[in-house]
């Protein structure tokens, strides 16, 4: 082999081993900015997603789970208190949900959920941030006799019905939000995950 055949080879290799050096020394410079934009442990726990079993729930029942710390409720609803819905019609605001307050997978009907006799809402008022009471019961006193069950927030006097569409003429401007959620069994929701839509 000639000389130049010998340089050839060396440069051959002197280039190979330069860009070896080159991406080790990126890899080790990419590793603080992960590390740095990685969430923590307990950001990560968080925000993390809740599971609800809602097998011993009775019609009429509020269970209450956190989540990103916020309360989340989560109601069992009668046969009456799903046609009382369908009959609030005029007295809301914004009664096919066009607000977007909810996951395009909901239905915007007056049920509001992915299966009709549960219901999932952020337990937070939209006026401004107080929690609304849950008050199932139908005419009660206080809430006068059109009320056919829902939550009344003690704040400013917010009404929303038992699917967290807002009442007209309470301050708070939308319905409840309804967090991301899905099955994972018949009576198991995770609250924080979304539901697959494909
Ligand atoms: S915070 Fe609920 S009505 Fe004002």
């Amino acid at each position: 082999m000639s000389n130049d055949g010998v340089n050839k080879g060396r440069r051959r290799l002197l280039v190979g081993a330069t860009s070896a050096v080159g991406a080790v020394g990126a890899a080790g410079v990419a590793v603080p900015f992960v590390a740095s934009w990685m969430p923590s442990a307990k950001a990560r726990s968080a925000g993390a997603p809740v599971r609800a079993d809602v097998s011993k729930l009775e019609a009429g029942q509020q269970m209450v789970v956190k989540w990103r710390g916020k309360p989340v409720w989560i109601v069992k609803r009668s046969e009456e208190a799903l046609s009382n819905l369908a009959g609030l019609t005029d007295q809301l605001s914004d009664p096919d949900s066009a607000s977007p307050q909810q996951p395009e997978y909901i239905s915007h009907d007056a049920n509001r959920s992915l299966r009709p006799d549960i219901s999932v809402l952020v337990g937070i008022c939209t006026h401004l941030g107080c929690s609304p009471t849950y008050r199932p019961e139908v005419a009660p006193e206080d809430l006068g006799p059109e009320w056919v069950g829902g939550y009344y927030c003690p704040c400013h006097g917010s009404r929303f019905d038992l699917s967290g569409r807002v009442l007209k003429g309470s301050p708070a401007p939308q319905n409840l939000v309804i967090p991301p959620h899905m099955y994972e069994s018949d009576n198991v929701i995770v609250v924080g995950v979304d539901q697959e839509t494909a």
